[in-house]
């Protein structure tokens, strides 16, 4: 796929992976970006990150109906067109599911599902007339395995990973790319409040992310050969996954007790 000219929609492009994929996208010459996020001093840095790239920011809550259908409407009105939609924004909020309040359930589900969803569903008419683009969808290695502690923000990701693939199938007529990526820990403000030492760098899964576009690949997983194996044990083998979690059950409460980035 050929980025340059192409014009791009990406939710949480403010930070972590999402400013890495700008930068990663504006070196393979993606000039026009529109980025959607809540705070508006972090849409506003982006213009002094990125003095190549033409902005159209656009502060709001992808959990929000009415934010995103302006979102939508600005697009409209400011491009007319769209080649790409990445939906890259998220949260989590771990702990037994007992403990987890019943907001940051809500919250998880309401941003990492439900909007991503219906963005989706307001974007399609612009995308389904670009000549050549690209759906990708962020999901988590936790959509993959699920792990204790995760349950809520698994379950919000596992969507994401079939959302992505039933849309991949429904838009095959169409010249629009849908790919899912996985990344596992990676060292952005999300995981500030888990205690993880090894992590990818956001470029590295930029990287592979724009990558996998160019070579169209439909699913990018992350964590190396080590994370697909697991991938394919936990398919094929979930028993014995349970075995191997079962032991490592309290040194992955220590890393998510505290972990909360909403
Ligand atoms: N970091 C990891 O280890 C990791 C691993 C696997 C998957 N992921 C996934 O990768 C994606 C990016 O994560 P990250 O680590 O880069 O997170 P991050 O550093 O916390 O950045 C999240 C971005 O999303 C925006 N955002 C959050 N809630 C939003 C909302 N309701 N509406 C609009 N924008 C919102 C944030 O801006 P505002 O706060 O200003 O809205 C920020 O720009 C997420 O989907 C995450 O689940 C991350």
């Amino acid at each position: 796929m050929n980025l340059t000219d192409k014009k791009v929609f990406i939710t949480g492009g403010s930070a972590g992976i999402g400013k890495a994929l700008i930068e990663e996208l504006s070196n393979h010459g993606v000039e026009e970006i529109a980025v959607m996020g809540r705070t508006a001093e972090k849409l506003d840095a982006l213009e002094e990150d990125f003095p190549s790239v033409e902005f159209l920011k656009i502060q709001g809550d992808i959990s929000q109906l009415d934010h995103i259908k302006s979102a939508v409407q600005k697009v409209k009105e400011e491009w007319g067109t769209l080649d790409m939609l990445i939906n890259n924004a998220g949260v989590v909020s771990a702990g037994l599911l007992e403990e987890i309040s019943d907001e940051d359930i809500i919250d998880q589900v309401n941003i990492n599902v439900t909007g991503l969803i219906l963005l989706t569903k307001h974007m399609l008419s612009l995308l389904k007339e670009t000549s050549e683009g690209a759906l990708i969808n962020i999901s988590s290695g936790l959509g993959y395995i699920g792990m204790p502690f995760y349950s809520v923000y698994a379950a919000t990701k596992a969507a994401v990973k079939h959302f992505s693939e039933a849309m991949r199938r429904e838009l095959s007529d169409y010249p629009i790319h849908v790919m899912t990526i996985y990344p596992t820990a990676t060292d952005t403000a999300m995981m500030e409040t888990a205690k993880v030492d090894d992590m990818d760098s956001p470029k590295e899964v930029a990287k592979a992310t724009v990558d996998g576009l160019i070579n169209k690949e439909i699913e990018v997983i992350l964590g190396g050969e080590k994370q697909r194996a697991m991938v394919t044990k936990n398919m094929n083998e979930p028993l014995k996954v349970d075995e191997q979690i079962k032991d490592q059950f309290d040194a992955i409460r220590k890393r998510a007790e505290e972990h909360r980035s909403m």
